[in-house]
C-alpha cells in the first residue's frame, strides 16, 4: 500500500544555490530504518523531524519507518510510543490526520544489535515493503545507538546482505560522536568503509543543518562586499562561542567520558570555523565544499604537548545559579566521581597557516552552565589606524565587528562607529542588523528534518566526510590525551557565570571575549 504522506498542499520544494539545484530533486521512495529507535535521539529529534517533514509534504510519497532497539515490544506499542515523542517533542502541535498518516505503517523489530535474527527480520520487512509497491525502494539505515554499536550493526548490515543493492541505493547515517580520538575513528572508518562505499556513508554533525549554518555560506559567497575583507590584512581575530546554561542533563555516562572539547569542539565548532575559513568552492557540490573545508582543517597545526598549556584552557563547573535555578557543580552532579578531571569549559587558540590567515588568532570557546546558551561567530576588523578627530565625549569606540549569530536570536550584525548627534565630534558605537525571525517570518525547519532529507535523496554537502572527521581529530587529539593524563591546569567556573577567569590568558594584542 503506497502511504501518502505528504499534505496535498505541499508546494515544490525552492531551487537552493547552495546545494547546486540538488534540492529541486525529489526524496525518492525510500525505507528508513532507526537503530536506537527508543533512545533519547530518536524521541526528541529523529521521530518529531519525520512527523515535521510529512507535515511540511518533504517526505516521498511512498516512505516506510522502521524501528530496531533491544526492548522487547509489538509494532502497535512502538507507534504509540513514537506518538507520544511526538507529540512532545514536536515543533509544531501534531495534526491528528497526518500523524495518523505518518505512523500507520511504522514496524518495530526488538533485538540485540549483534544478533542475525534481527537482520534476517529486516530482510523480510524490507522485502515486504517492495512487494506491496512492486518497484525497489531505497533504504536507509540510522545509527542512533550507542557508538560502540556503529560498527558491529554496519557489519552485520554487510553479512546479511543489506549493503548493497543493483536497483535501488542503500544508505548509512551515523551520529556522532565518530569516535572518541583519532586511532578510533580511524578503525572505525576503516570498518564503516569495508562494508560501504564513502559515497554511501552519511556521518551527521547536525550543526551543518541549522539554517544560520548554511547562511555562512550564503553570507560569505553571495555577498560581494565582504570577500575583499576577508582575510589577515583586514581581519585581527575571530572569535567562535558555543555557551550553553544546561548541565549535563542526565547524561553522565556519556559526559564524563566525553569532555567539552570531544562533546562539541571537535565537531560543531571546527565546523563552524571551516565555515568562516574555507575559500569559494568552485562548485556547491558535497565534494566541492567538502574539499575546501578539509584544506582548512589540515592547514591548523596539531597541537604539541610542550604548545598545549599556552593555547588551550579547561575547567569545570561549580555550583552557582544557572538557567534560572541553583544548581551543583560538576562533581556533585549525579553519577560523575568526586575527583573527575572532565572539563566542562575549553577554549582554544587556534591559527590557520595559509595565505588567507595566517597570524589571525580563531578563539573558540564552549562551557555548559555558563551564563546563557548562545553559539555565534564574531569577526573582528583591525582597528583605524589613527582616528583623527578628538574622542571628548565619546563612548567605546571600537574595532568594526561582524557578529553571525547562530542561535539563539538567528541573524547578523555589524557595529559601526556614528556621530553621536550634537554639536560634538563625539562618537559611539552602533548596531546595524539582520534577523531571521523579522526578515523571513517563518519558523525555520530544524536540523535533523533537513539533514534526514538530504541523506534519502543523496546530498552528502551536509555531513562529514572521512578525512573530515579524521583531520578534526588530528587537531584535538594531542590535547585530549594531555588533559586525560594530568589534574594540572584544570580552572574550576561558578555556574551561571562567564566561565573561568584563565580564558583571558588566552587573548592577545587587546582582544576581548565578548559577553555571554
Ligand atoms: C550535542 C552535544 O552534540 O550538541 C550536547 O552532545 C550539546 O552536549 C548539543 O548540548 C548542543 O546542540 P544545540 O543544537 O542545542 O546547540
Amino acid at each position: 500500500m503506497a502511504v501518502a504522506v505528504g499534505r496535498p498542499t505541499a508546494k515544490p520544494e525552492a531551487e537552493n544555490p547552495l546545494t547546486g539545484g540538488l534540492e529541486r530533486l525529489p526524496v525518492p521512495p525510500t525505507t528508513l530504518v532507526i537503530f536506537g529507535a527508543t533512545g533519547d535521539l530518536a524521541k526528541r529529534k529523529l521521530l518529531p523531524a519525520l512527523y515535521n517533514l510529512a507535515h511540511d509534504g518533504a517526505l516521498p510519497q511512498r516512505f516506510h519507518l522502521i524501528g530496531v532497539a533491544r526492548k522487547e515490544k509489538d509494532h502497535e506499542d512502538y507507534r504509540r510510543e513514537c506518538e507520544e515523542a511526538i507529540r512532545r517533542f514536536s515543533r509544531r502541535p501534531p495534526d491528528a490526520d497526518v500523524l495518523k498518516i505518518v505512523l500507520e505503517n511504522v514496524k518495530y523489530v526488538p533485538g540485540l544489535f549483534d544478533d542475525e535474527s534481527v537482520y534476517a527480520e529486516l530482510h523480510k520487512l524490507l522485502d515486504g515493503f517492495e512487494q506491496q509497491a512492486g518497484e525497489p525502494l531505497n533504504r536507509a539505515f540510522y545509527l542512533a545507538t550507542d557508538p560502540s554499536f556503529f560498527a558491529p550493526i554496519v557489519e552485520q548490515l554487510g553479512r546479511s546482505k543489506l549493503a548493497h543493492r543493483v536497483d535501488a541505493e542503500v544508505r548509512v547515517i551515523i551520529e556522532k560522536p565518530f569516535g572518541t580520538s583519532l586511532e578510533e575513528a580511524r578503525e572505525l572508518n576503516r570498518r564503516v568503509l569495508a562494508i560501504f562505499d564513502e559515497s554511501q556513508v552519511f556521518r551527521i554533525d547536525h550543526y551543518l543543518g541549522k539554517e544560520t549554518v548554511q547562511n555562512l555560506m550564503a553570507f560569505r559567497f553571495a555577498n560581494g562586499m565582504f570577500e575583499p575583507l576577508w582575510n589577515r590584512n583586514f581581519i585581527d581575530y575571530v572569535q567562535i562561542t558555543a555557551a550553553e546554561d544546561v548541565g549535563i542533563e542526565g547524561r553522565s555516562s556519556y559526559y564524563d567520558k566525553a569532555g567539552a572539547l570531544r562533546d562539541l569542539i571537535q565537531n560543531h565548532m571546527l565546523q563552524l570555523l571551516c565555515h568562516v575559513a574555507m575559500e569559494p568552492p568552485v562548485s556547491f557540490t558535497a565534494e566541492g565544499v567538502r574539499n575546501e573545508k578539509v584544506k582548512v582543517l589540515q592547514a591548523i597545526p596539531a597541537p604539541t604537548p610542550e604548545g598545549i598549556p599556552a593555547m588551550s584552557v579547561r575547567a569545570q563547573y561549580t555550583k552557582g545559579h544557572a538557567g534560572g535555578e541553583d544548581v551543583p557543580g560538576y562533581v556533585e552532579e549525579e553519577g560523575i566521581p568526586a575527583d573527575s578531571i572532565t572539563e566542562t569549559y575549553a577554549a582554544l587558540r587556534l591559527e590557520v597557516d595559509n595565505w588567507r590567515w595566517a597570524g589571525v588568532p580563531f578563539y573558540l570557546r564552549t562551557g555548559k552552565r555558563l551564563a546563557r546558551k548562545l553559539t555565534e561567530i564574531a569577526v573582528t576588523l583591525k582597528p583605524v589606524p589613527h582616528l583623527a578627530f578628538s574622542q571628548a565625549g565619546s563612548l567605546g569606540v571600537q574595532a568594526n565587528q561582524l557578529v553571525l549569530s547562530i542561535q539563539p536570536n538567528e541573524g547578523v550584525s555589524l557595529s559601526l562607529v556614528a556621530k553621536i548627534p550634537g554639536t560634538r565630534m563625539a562618537i559611539r558605537p552602533v548596531i546595524m542588523e539582520f534577523l531571521y525571525g523579522t526578515s523571513f517570518l517563518s519558523q525555520s525547519p530544524e536540523a535533523y528534518e533537513r539533514l534526514i532529507t538530504d541523506a534519502m535523496r543523496g546530498d552528502a554537502t551536509l555531513f562529514t566526510r572521512n578525512d573530515e572527521i579524521e583531520a578534526q581529530w588530528r587537531i584535538c587529539d594531542p590535547i585530549v590525551k594531555l588533559w586525560a593524563s594530568t589534574r594540572e591546569g584544570l580552572s574550576r567556573y561558578e555556574a551561571g557565570s562567564q566561565g573561568p577567569e584563565e580564558a583571558e590568558q588566552l587573548l592577545s594584542d587587546g582582544h576581548r571575549w565578548r559577553a555571554i
